[in-house]
């Protein structure tokens, strides 16, 4: 039996769920793949931190580089977090001609392309399946079953955080702040929660998954992302009224502009309105999807739990069987992304939006709002008046599919009527048939 030597480089909250399943299952292992995993050494920061007692202190070190260039090591697991000394001991460990597995999307998302290329240019291979959207299989459909499809748009709830808000929000017809504290109550926010609802988090994720959807690099300087901190109750109630959800879509798509012969990439994170009858529309609580679709395989969904303990760990373990495999026979499948992406402004992204505002009820309001519309050629789908508790009117519209950059337009321009008292939050609408 072949015999694989892993060096694990932090063991913190995920590392120490991975060494549980590690040793949970390493007899198995063998028994179907005929490769024996060791596990030997583990670098952590701090020796003398408690530990549990399944992490042995004889495994333990502080020195991390020692496990990445340590010649007896064959795969190198990544638990640290963040950018600059995680980088450092995964290119070391790559040109050490070590396997990397890794579920720190910061890192993916900043220096994907430069590993991969790293790694193809060793002949072995760097994988983080955990790095996005946790134990849902998406990374290893882009990169092998998908690998020739054209893909023309990816869109995801990729974070589980702002998913269950806006669940609990629109079951309980609670507002943010309650939601929010919820999710900090159960665990599921951290207690500064800013990375995750205001879009970041998402961000990071879905530059990792254009990367590989378009073979074409792109980092997390290049999406632009906004996140669920201003919608209000009342979106979520006039959304169900006219049978949407709201969620926080990760959304990219290729388009030609007719002058160049790379296609360009429009990537953002928004909120967004989702017809009750779109798949994305019924993923709640924290669970995540992405949603693809490509020229030949159609639209396909891929629908999961995005984080977490375990179901990061078992995608770690994937990817471990994975390399270990691939190790076993000598071979490393990296196919390096081609270059960098040319990323559009997004300004051409074309959809209808859902605008709220509140008006004095006066005569003729509303036909200077239409005319500002209809002069950006914004026509209008639906409009409804609804009284607000302070006399003033509440004006809905939803229009028919526009540009963001008509649409700010307009919506710079609506700001500046002296009747206007207030303009909510305006969100996309996705999806629609
Ligand atoms: N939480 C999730 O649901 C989730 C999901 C997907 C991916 N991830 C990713 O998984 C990674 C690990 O997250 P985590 O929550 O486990 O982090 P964590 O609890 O902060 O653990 C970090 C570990 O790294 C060790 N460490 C830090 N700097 C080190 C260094 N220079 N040398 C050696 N060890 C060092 C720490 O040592 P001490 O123990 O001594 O402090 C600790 O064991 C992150 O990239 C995260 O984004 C997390």
């Amino acid at each position: 039996m072949k015999t694989l030597n892993v060096g694990l480089v932090g063991c913190g909250n995920i590392g120490t769920e991975f060494v549980q399943i590690f040793d949970d299952r390493r007899a198995r292992l063998a028994d179907k793949t005929g490769i024996e995993l060791a596990l030997p050494r583990i670098a952590v920061a701090d020796l003398g931190k408690t530990r549990p007692a399944h992490i042995a202190s004889r495994r333990l070190t502080d020195n991390a580089t020692a496990i990445v260039e340590d010649p007896d090591i064959d795969i190198v697991v990544e638990l640290i977090g963040g950018v600059t000394a995680a980088h450092d001991l995964v290119l070391r460990a790559l040109r050490a001609g070590k396997s990397v597995v890794t579920g720190n999307k910061e890192l993916v998302a900043s220096a994907g392309a430069e590993l991969y290329a790293q790694a193809a240019a060793s002949g072995v291979d760097f994988l983080f399946e955990a790095a996005t959207v946790a134990a849902v299989p998406i990374i290893r459909p882009l990169r092998e079953s998908l690998l020739d499809e054209p893909i023309t748009q990816l869109a995801g709830i990729l974070n589980g955080t702002t998913n269950y808000i806006l669940t609990r929000m629109s079951r309980d017809n609670i507002d943010y702040a309650r939601a929010l504290e919820l999710a900090q109550s159960y665990g599921y926010a951290e207690p500064n929660p800013a990375a995750d609802v205001e879009g970041a988090d998402s961000a990071a994720k879905l530059a990792i998954l254009a990367s590989l959807a378009f073979n074409r690099g792109v980092t997390l300087d290049d999406v632009e992302y906004e996140g669920i901190s201003g919608i209000e109750r009342i979106d979520i109630e006039i959304a169900h009224h006219l049978n949407y959800e709201i969620k926080l879509i990760s959304f990219a798509e290729t388009v030609h502009d007719g002058h160049e012969s790379e296609p360009l990439i429009r990537i953002k994170v928004f909120p967004a309105l989702v017809p009750l009858n779109h798949p994305l529309a019924a993923v709640s609580d924290t669970y995540n999807a992405v949603y693809i679709k490509a020229q030949d395989a159609g639209e396909l969904m891929f629908y999961g739990q995005g984080a977490g303990r375990r179901p990061t760990a078992s995608a770690l373990m994937g990817d471990l069987v994975d390399a270990a495999l691939n190790r076993s026979r000598g071979v490393s499948r990296m196919v390096p992304i081609k270059g960098q992406a040319t990323v559009d402004d997004n300004r051409g992204i074309s959809s209808p939006f859902y605008l709220r505002m509140e008006v004095d009820d006066h005569r003729g309001v509303l036909s200077k709002v239409s005319g500002i519309l209809a002069n950006r050629g914004i026509s209008i789908r639906v409009l409804e008046q609804h009284d607000t508790l302070h006399g003033a009117a509440q004006l809905v519209f939803l229009t028919h599919t526009t540009t963001d950059k008509e649409f700010s337009a307009a919506v710079d321009e609506l700001k500046c009527i002296p009747e206007v008292i207030r303009i909510g939050r305006s969100m996309r609408i996705f999806f629609e048939h």
